[in-house]
């Protein structure tokens, strides 16, 4: 009598991982390790990129999509460098195919890079049916980058620390986003440098009290997205890189006048930017604001969103029977 085998191998997993943006990001004095300690709320947006892994003869990551030409495709990749710390947890070689399909802006502020390195974190533990809990999944993030543990939490979480240490925020109902994407990227560090000169050219050494101000929590903004109320949510955007971002691409700055012009109920510079992030008061309002400003023409493109969106999942598998 022959056996059928009931074993199952996924040749490819893929997994989606989402972007962010910061609500509200308090950046405190330049740490001795050149880091900065926050205090941000992120919330994860619709905008996502999808990654695959399928098992290969050796690595190789191919990249496609929003940007694709300006990310490497070499070990400085940051999906490459998830998935070799992922190996060397699990004691196995990292021979994997790594296929990358971009809708988040490259160097835009809104954590993309990450992304990539979560997606390729979830979906290799998956392929490799790795028991491996989220304690463990989180302290590898953290090692290859402040905003991937958000990558792999996602929904709206309160950030300290680099921006790894995460504590889940309540938020109620669903955010709409309007984005605009600029045409030229903005280095993370070039950005927190100029933090740091525009800082020192004002008042020298930050003072301890002003710093503690800086790192203070934003339980306002944390009532306003509890209440669920874009109104009560706009005034409260807050972004400590914004400044920095603005002195090194002043056009920025013609964006964000466009898209409070055009309806949003507020504007802000993504993280590090230089992506411009609009909430607005409904889906439609969303769809009115994108269209008024791209025609504005002050963006590459423009994009709508919602969020909170849920953190990097496993899409599906291909299976071999
Ligand atoms: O952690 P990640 O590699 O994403 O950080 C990129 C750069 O951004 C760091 O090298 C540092 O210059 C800056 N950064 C910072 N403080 C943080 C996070 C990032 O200064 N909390």
């Amino acid at each position: 009598m022959s056996r059928t085998s009931l074993s199952v191998v996924s040749d490819s997993v893929t997994a989606r991982a989402p972007s962010k943006v910061n609500l509200h990001l308090g950046v405190g004095p330049r740490r001795d390790d050149g880091y900065h300690d926050l205090v941000t709320v992120f919330q994860a947006l619709s905008l996502h990129d999808d990654i695959r892994v399928a098992r290969a003869n050796e690595m190789s990551v191919t990249v496609r999509g929003e940007g694709a030409a300006s990310v490497p495709a070499d070990d400085s990749n940051l999906a490459v460098r998830a998935a070799l710390a992922l190996a060397d947890w699990a004691d196995r070689s990292g021979k994997v195919a790594i296929d990358i399909d971009k809708t988040i802006p490259v160097a835009g502020g809104m954590a993309g890079g990450s992304a990539d390195a979560a997606g390729a974190l979830v979906a290799l533990a998956a392929l490799w049916k790795l028991d491996i809990g989220r304690d463990d999944l989180a302290t590898i993030a953290a090692g290859l980058g402040s905003d991937v543990p958000f990558a792999l939490h996602g929904n709206t979480a309160l950030g300290t620390g680099r921006g790894e240490r995460l504590m889940q925020v309540l938020s109620r109902g669903e955010f709409h986003w309007v984005l605009a994407l600029a045409r030229d990227g903005l280095s993370t560090p070039a950005v927190y440098h100029e933090l740091d000169r525009l800082r020192d050219s004002r008042s020298g050494e930050c003072a301890d009290d002003a710093a503690r101000d800086l790192l203070r929590r934003p339980d306002e903004l944390m009532q306003a997205l509890a209440s669920g109320d874009p109104h009560a949510v706009a005034p409260l955007l807050h972004n400590d890189l914004q400044p920095a971002a603005l002195s090194l691409q002043p056009t920025l700055r013609r964006t964000l006048r466009a898209g409070i012009d055009a309806g949003a109920l507020g504007g802000i510079v993504s993280g590090s930017g230089p992506t411009c992030a609009f909430l607005c008061a409904d889906e439609t309002g969303a769809v009115n604001v994108a269209a008024e400003l791209s025609g504005a023409g002050v963006a590459r493109s423009v994009r709508t969103a919602s969020g909170p969106a849920a953190g990097t999942r496993v899409l599906g598998a291909d299976l071999r029977h």
